[in-house]
């Protein structure tokens, strides 16, 4: 039996966290033998609001960095840049030119991203149309997302369909969204009522980021807010909320069952002693990551070597798709050889 194919993008933004570890990253890692898996770094997704060049640059390899690091496997899966593989940009535009634009006006992220700025990009309405591509250029079955997104993959959904009926041939697999299984839903170690957050990671206390060294680690769950109890176990009372994150943590980074955790806490002695094993355990699986992220970012060929592999990968499937494309819609391919 073939394996379903999976599309993934995942935007170049910073301060990759341990939410976003044990949300996603860890439960790719894991997924790995499954399905056939591209994972993509969308850094012409990013470029639909305006971007430091510099800073772009750094979170892209950054990103790609993380992910091979926490163990995306390039014999397994294929890790590359979006802005590597020329079908994404170039098939963006035959999409555009089969997509109505009213679908396009309708989706709510563009709703709510455009009206928190003076001059709207056209990149930004496009957005839904170059994720359509990286999706349906690689003939996907499935592509995880988020609540958020899910009206993207309808979109691709429908413009995948357009395009076949226009040219009257089964042309594009029709992909679905997939809400992952729930990875564990980190809560920030300040505020145990709201989930651990991107934006929020540069403050004190907040959040356990990937880069932070084993010491920040320690003092952050320290910190942890708890309860004025004395009680380890979990528990939905918003009271335990902060107990019940970092029992969810440990169990996360252990694998462990609910029971088991608590077994391995029944000796524990106070808050105190559950914060230190937290710690201890998020400190075990986070430094060999870190250290992996260190050597790849010290050796930009290495890192070049992994991408330019995983770019072959990815260009010689979705490449010929939008050649194949082209032809479909009319256009004249060039004879090979002929400059
Ligand atoms: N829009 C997605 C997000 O912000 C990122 C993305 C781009 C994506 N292309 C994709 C996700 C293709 C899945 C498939 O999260």
């Amino acid at each position: 039996m073939t394996k379903k194919r999976v599309f993934s993008g995942i935007q170049p933004t910073g301060n990759l966290h341990l939410g976003n570890y044990l949300g996603a990253i860890k439960n790719w890692v894991k997924g790995q033998e499954e399905k056939e898996n591209f994972f993509c770094v969308v850094d012409l997704h990013s470029l639909t609001v305006p971007q430091d060049p510099d800073d772009l640059r750094f979170q892209t390899r950054s990103l790609a960095a993380w992910l091979l690091a926490a163990g995306i496997d390039p014999d397994k899966s294929t890790l590359f840049i979006q802005s590597h593989v020329r079908a994404h940009a170039e098939g963006c535009w035959l999409l555009n030119c089969i997509t109505p634009l009213g679908w396009l006006q309708r989706m709510t992220q563009f709703k709510d991203k455009a009206a928190k700025q003076e001059s709207v990009l056209t990149g930004l309405l496009d957005y839904p149309v170059l994720m359509a591509g990286d999706i349906i250029f690689y003939d996907a079955d499935e592509v995880p997302v988020g609540e958020d997104q899910k009206q993207h993959v309808e979109l691709t959904r429908d413009i995948a369909q357009r395009f076949n009926s226009l040219y009257g041939q089964e042309f594009f697999v029709i992909p679905k969204p997939v809400i992952p299984e729930a990875g564990a839903r980190v809560m920030g170690l300040d505020n145990p009522a709201a989930k651990m957050s991107k934006s929020l990671a540069h403050l004190r206390g907040h959040a356990v980021r990937l880069l932070d060294d084993p010491k920040e680690i320690g003092r952050s769950f320290k910190r942890a807010v708890t309860d004025s109890g004395q009680e380890i176990v979990f528990s939905d009372d918003p009271e335990k909320a902060g107990v019940n994150n970092l029992l969810g943590i440990y169990k996360a980074i252990t694998d462990k069952s609910e029971a088991e955790v608590l077994a391995d806490f029944a000796d524990a002695r106070g808050y105190g002693d559950l914060k230190k094993r937290v710690a201890e355990v998020v400190i075990a699986e986070i430094a060999p990551i870190r250290e992996r992220y260190d050597r790849l970012m010290a050796d930009p060929a290495e890192l070049d070597n992994l991408l330019a592999r995983g770019a072959e990968q990815a260009a010689a499937v979705s490449n010929p798709k939008v050649d194949q494309m082209k032809e479909i819609m009319g256009l004249v391919l060039p004879v090979i050889g002929v400059q």
